[in-house]
């Protein structure tokens, strides 16, 4: 794999850009590893000096504590080629400006409808030819437009040049899953179906849309995060280990157990609209779009049969949090009174660690248990860690597929969800600062466990 020599951003005016990409380029800067020009092609008609301004305070918004010695570095290497993409004049000044590199990264931070045109004119001046092509998620919007597209991909550009992206690969704590599980040997026994007694992952936030209405409505809670963050997160959970760690290995071990996902029935999913989302720019005044799901699923391979996993996610909820807790069956005897499970709470978003919640007896006379908790914050043991932005513009940069989705996963993760996207049942409304609809409770018997600040007072009250 030889590494790209510039990195071309589509959409480097707009919000990704802003708020991700821009600031990913002073981490990779701040780590030596920049080392580029960095094109931004946008119809936003700014001058160089513009641009340089926003970028800078993209940059700064990040990074309060910013080096000025890095960030000038960057700035010097950034410019701004400005044109309507559907103008082929913009592609020819592209392919000026890129004429005397070999490899160039074209990342489309745009709207996902663009992916094909862009790319077709990208081919049209030849960049195509020796260009990696980075497009962001979603994906398509079902399984039917997530083929079609890959087809029109296909006939300009290989699979190898194609990096898809989900950049919660691209998390240090959702890597962790597997170095959890693979590189101890303490869980990887009892991680399957005679030990583990169900499996919930939660992705709230809370807040809203934030003036993505445009965007936003008609796409919804399940094609935005569940088809490709939650996913990505239950299957790191609940994949076999590679044979290797490379990319490959990596993907074949996904699909296998992607493939082994029951599709999803409708009467298994409940959607919610948070009360106020009509209002909200850009939506449709009569929108069914769901801006909260949880739905129950199986995997029906030999270690997870019959095991239920459910999966949440909404806008406008009590906090963020971003959280997996693996819950284990209880003792074949009761012998030290009742006792809470065994649970593995995985916290994967800010202040991101792993509790182990444990039995220990009770201090006193009597022999009977309580709940202690192990817990590790990554932030204390480790320090800051790279952020998913930075990562992936480097491994894109070096030609690395590890952290990229293979468009098999990708229909995998469609075709799951292709049911209850095609003829979904109505919205259920739910009040801002909620967990939801409550028709989302009666999914699991007993209901949610408590996740974030909950879980926390939770585990403060045991010691
Ligand atoms: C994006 C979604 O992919 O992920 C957003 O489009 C969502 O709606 C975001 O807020 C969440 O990312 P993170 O890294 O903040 O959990």
């Amino acid at each position: 794999m030889s590494k790209a020599d510039v990195l071309v951003l589509f959409g480097a005016t707009g919000d990704l850009a802003k708020k991700k990409l821009l600031p990913a380029l002073y981490d990779l800067e701040e780590l030596g590893q920049l080392d580029m020009p960095v094109i931004g092609v946008a119809s936003s008609k700014w001058t160089q000096e513009i641009f340089r301004e926003n970028v800078e305070s993209a940059i700064r918004a990040r990074k309060p504590d910013a080096d000025e010695e890095i960030l000038r570095k960057v700035l010097t290497e950034v410019k701004l080629i400005v044109g309507d993409y559907s103008n082929p004049k913009t592609f020819v000044e592209l392919a000026e400006a890129l004429k005397d590199f070999k490899l160039p990264v074209i990342y489309l931070a745009i709207a996902p409808e663009f992916f094909a045109t862009i790319t077709e004119s990208l081919a049209a001046v030849g960049i195509t030819k020796r260009a990696r092509v980075v497009v962001e998620k979603p994906f398509g919007r079902n399984l039917e437009s997530a083929k079609a597209l890959d087809a029109e991909l296909k006939k300009l550009l290989p699979e190898e040049q194609i990096f898809r992206i989900d950049h919660y690969l691209g998390k240090e704590a959702v890597e962790d899953l597997l170095v959890f599980r693979f590189a101890n040997t303490l869980f990887e026994p009892v991680w399957n179906r005679n030990y583990v007694s169900n499996i919930q992952i939660t992705m709230a936030e809370s807040f809203g849309i934030e003036g993505r209405g445009k965007f936003y409505d008609g796409v919804g809670a399940t094609r935005d995060v569940l088809q490709n963050h939650l996913l990505q997160v239950l299957t790191m959970l609940t994949m076999e280990p590679p044979i290797d760690m490379n990319s490959e290995a990596m993907q074949n071990e996904k699909i296998k157990v992607l493939s082994a996902i029951r599709e999803i029935k409708k009467g298994d999913v409940v959607r919610g609209q948070f009360v106020g989302y009509l209002d909200e720019e850009g939506v449709a005044k009569d929108s069914d779009t769901e801006t909260f799901v949880a739905m129950k699923l199986f995997i029906d391979n030999w270690r997870w049969a019959g095991v239920p996993i459910y999966l949440r996610t909404g806008k406008k909820m009590p906090e963020t949090v971003l959280e997996v807790i693996v819950e284990f069956k209880q003792p074949p005897r009761a012998l030290f009174g009742r006792a809470e499970s065994n649970q593995v709470r995985f916290r994967l978003g800010a202040q991101d660690g792993v509790d182990i919640s444990l039995q220990a007896k009770k201090p006193g006379t009597k022999l009977v248990s309580e709940t202690v908790d192990l817990s590790v914050e990554f932030f204390t043991e480790f320090g800051d860690r790279q952020g998913p932005y930075e990562r992936l513009l480097r491994a894109a940069m070096l030609g690395d597929h590890f952290r990229f989705t293979r468009i098999d996963a990708v229909l995998h993760s469609w075709a799951i969800l292709d049911e209850i996207l095609s003829s979904p049942d109505p919205v259920h409304s739910y009040a801002e600062g909620s967990w939801g609809p409550e028709e989302a409770d009666d999914l699991i018997p007993g209901g949610w466990n408590p996740v974030g600040s909950e879980a926390d007072d939770i585990k403060l009250s045991h010691h």
